[in-house]
């Protein structure tokens, strides 16, 4: 079983809120850290419509809602995680922001066996463990959204990681968590990305190309192979910066032509129609 009971979470987008609710629903003390009241108060609201459809779906009563809210704070001050054991970093796909969350958090956990976390998909673990002084306390542990859905977390040591880091982590999402574990190397989209995001990106192409319609693209995928959403729909899901930012962190990596972003992709985020937390991408979530 698990030893840990204080986590903290810096960021909450789409993956930082459900990673807080999934911890907050195990019972934990949870700590979100974000950079603004405004996004505190977001991310509050995300966790609240989260637990609420769990109540609505019989799935959670009132009062576990009421209680699993109760367990997470907010705050926009990193200092607070001074007591933390176990910190889950998921801010955004950017190597520079990521880098000096675990600079500070190097600077400001106190327990010097306390895990860092990273819900990166795509940037290297390594380079996160050298932004600190406790490489080896450091591992990717990727979850999939919607987190309070799917069940798999992809495990990622370095090659700093050390063994006991990787034992507690795993025993953290399996035991506490609940979640199912795959291992990856240390390398840009670990297993599912790098099967995921190609195919996402051809689908773009095949859109970009005049193939076909978004709609027949989807239905394609969904009715011809029993996928839960098409492709384009998943893209608008994971959000098109977030698949861009991936994709480039991939051919960075690799350079294969597979992972490049292909310019329709480029400018829609340019024209900042990233999916559908801001209404419209390949589809349109206007209400
Ligand atoms: N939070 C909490 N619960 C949610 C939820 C959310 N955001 N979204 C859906 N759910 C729950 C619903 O309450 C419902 O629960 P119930 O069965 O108890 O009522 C259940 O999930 C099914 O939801 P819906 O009936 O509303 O809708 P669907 O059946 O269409 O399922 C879906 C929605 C779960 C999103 C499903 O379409 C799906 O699994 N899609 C694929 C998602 C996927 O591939 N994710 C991986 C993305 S890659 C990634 O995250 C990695 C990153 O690095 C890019």
């Amino acid at each position: 079983m698990s030893d840990i009971q204080r986590v903290g979470v810096v960021g909450s987008g789409l993956m930082g809120s459900g990673i807080a609710e999934v911890c907050a629903r195990a019972g934990l003390d949870v700590i979100v850290a974000e950079v603004s009241a405004d996004a505190t108060e977001a991310a509050h609201g995300r966790i609240a419509a989260s637990l609420g459809r769990g109540v609505r779906s019989g799935k959670l009563s009132e009062e576990d809602r009421d209680q699993s809210l109760g367990r997470i704070r907010f705050t926009t001050d990193l200092g607070d995680f001074a007591d933390r054991q176990f910190v889950v970093e998921a801010v955004a796909e950017n190597e520079q922001i990521k880098t000096e969350v675990f600079t500070a958090l190097d600077k400001v956990v106190e327990d010097r066996t306390a895990i860092f976390a990273s819900n990166t998909s795509s940037i290297p673990i390594m380079k996160l463990g050298m932004a600190t002084t406790r490489p080896e306390q450091v591992i990717g542990v990727h979850f999939f959204n919607p987190v309070p859905v799917l069940k798999l977390v992809e495990l990622v040591p370095s090659l700093l990681t050390g063994a006991e880091t990787q034992t507690r982590a795993e025993a953290f999402v399996t035991g506490a968590l609940g979640k199912e574990v795959i291992r990856s190397q240390d390398r840009a989209g670990f297993v599912v990305n790098a099967l995921l995001i190609p195919y996402l990106l051809s689908a773009i192409r095949m859109l970009e190309s005049g193939f076909a319609s978004p709609e027949d693209i989807d239905n394609g995928m969904v009715l011809g192979c029993a996928h839960p959403m098409g492709p384009l729909r998943l893209t608008d899901l994971i959000g098109l910066d977030t698949t861009k930012a991936i994709a480039e962190s991939m051919y960075d990596e690799f350079k294969e032509p597979l992972f490049s972003p292909p310019p329709l992709l480029l400018r829609m985020v340019d024209a900042g129609l990233l999916g559908k937390k801001s209404g419209r991408g390949f589809h349109n979530y206007a209400s």
